[in-house]
């Protein structure tokens, strides 16, 4: 890829931009008021904008690799807590994606340095559903329902923060689990019941 390629195609951006809207960057630059909060796999196919048809000011973003949300990741819990408390989104997407490779990774054997600890996470979301996992014989189908099943797990991660229960409580902050079908396109609601979990983590994990 020639780099020079990226500027010309900013200036072409730019361009495509002031044409429809002369103020466009200048309201741009008054500041952000996006209404969704987007939590999405690094990966260079899955882009978060494009797949949801939204623009700039749209939606905040953070992604890693296979869209965890740990409490221990200092960066993840930033982006909920600015985005939740702060930028007030209404609603918050994890976002997985078929044929993960950070996903499939945590599903074999082997050493990948410091990704370990990383995939670790996705690790430990097999064990918790190890039944479920291993009654299933074709693996294509189990790597898809791990990637569904870390979604979840993801979704329930964010209900443990107490930027998100007191968001869930007080102004009826939604949540959403998401995987995006990088074979055909399409973007599939797992239509997570989120009442459910949040009873049946509240007794543990409640926190305000
Ligand atoms: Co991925």
């Amino acid at each position: 890829m020639d780099i020079k390629k990226v500027f010309e195609n900013n200036q072409k951006f730019v361009k495509d931009k002031l044409s429809t809207d002369k103020d466009y960057f200048e309201n741009l630059g008054k500041g952000q008021n996006p209404e969704l909060l987007y939590i999405g796999c690094s990966d260079s196919r899955v882009t978060a904008e494009d797949l949801m048809g939204l623009g700039p000011g749209e939606v905040f973003v953070h992604r890693n690799i296979a869209n965890m949300v740990s409490g221990n990741d200092l960066s993840a819990m930033s982006v909920v807590e600015y985005a939740v408390v702060h930028l007030k989104v209404n609603h918050v997407v994890v976002c997985g994606h078929y044929a993960c490779g950070g996903v499939k990774a945590a599903m074999q054997s082997a050493d990948l340095g410091v990704l370990n600890s990383w995939l670790r996470n996705i690790r430990d979301v097999y064990r918790i559903h190890k039944d479920e996992l291993n009654a299933i014989q074709d693996d294509e189908k189990k790597y898809d329902r791990l990637v569904e099943l870390n979604v979840k797990e993801q979704c329930v991660n964010l209900l443990k923060t107490a930027a998100v229960q007191k968001a869930y409580r007080d102004r009826d902050l939604k949540v959403h689990g998401w995987v995006f079908d990088v074979h055909t396109g399409n973007l599939i609601d797992l239509k997570i019941d989120f009442d459910h979990y949040l009873q049946d983590i509240m007794e543990i994990y409640h926190l305000d």
